[in-house]
């Protein structure tokens, strides 16, 4: 049964022809653990550079070897927080870190109960605070969005240190309308950005059609 999705503006799908044929491979059963972590973080790439458009810049003047410059860089005052959920997110953060390696990486290791499908807790290595006199700007990176429990957790997280709801972005390969609607149902001003949004969920709660589980697929630890 299909999940109607609740406030669509703050859904953003990156379709860039090289998103989807990566995400074809992503999704083909055959795609080995090395191929599945390189379409991985490929995509990752073009879904962070989307999701980090909005970071401010500010204007300043370099000395170029031919002359003085006005170029835009960002501030200082702009505090980048890149939160990869365990395992799965592991392959993103190395695609976000390359794009802005000076970001604050703080890893939160979630995973979810087989019979409950509620998200266990098992590692925070988030800050007890944020400095409040910074912009802080939060990409919270976990490949699957499927009933929304782990996202729920993570989003709570930054919820405590108080991080504008509008400064955090959750990105995604793919997403089940389900985890769409929890998100934003609670958090309607956090930005989804995914390559793909999925049917439904089957009655394990994995997406349909999905790509099967990501952490396993990534890590090759299929039995
Ligand atoms: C996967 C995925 C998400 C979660 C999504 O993690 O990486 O974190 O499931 O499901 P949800 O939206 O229903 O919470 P998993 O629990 O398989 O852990 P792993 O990454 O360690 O394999
Ligand atoms: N986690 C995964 O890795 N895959 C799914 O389809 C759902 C949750």
């Amino acid at each position: 049964m299909s999940v109607k999705v609740v406030l669509p503006e703050k859904l953003t799908i990156c379709d860039h022809p090289i998103v989807k044929h990566n995400l074809g491979l992503l999704r083909n059963v055959q795609t080995n653990p090395e191929m599945f972590r390189s379409c991985t973080k490929r995509i990752a790439e073009f879904l962070f550079i989307k999701a980090s458009e909005d970071i401010p810049t500010k204007k300043k003047i370099v000395q170029t070897p031919m002359m003085p410059a006005s170029v835009e860089t960002i501030p200082d005052s702009i505090e980048i927080i890149v939160a990869p959920i365990l395992r799965a997110g592991l392959v993103f953060s190395e695609a976000a870190c390359e794009i802005l390696p000076t970001a604050r990486i703080h890893h939160i290791g979630l995973f979810r109960d087989e019979e409950t499908l509620k998200p266990v807790t098992y590692y925070n290595n988030m800050p007890k605070q944020v400095d409040k006199a910074k912009n802080t700007y939060a990409y919270i990176l976990d490949p699957m969005l499927a009933t929304g429990g782990s996202a729920m957790a993570a989003l709570k997280v930054f919820e405590d240190l108080e991080i504008p709801e509008y400064n955090i972005k959750f990105i995604s390969l793919i997403c089940a309308p389900e985890g769409i609607n929890k998100v934003h149902l609670e958090y309607p001003n956090v930005e989804i950005i995914t390559a793909c949004v999925d049917e439904s969920l089957n009655q394990d709660g994995y997406i349909i059609p999905g790509l099967g589980d990501a952490g396993d697929r990534a890590f090759n630890t299929e039995y």
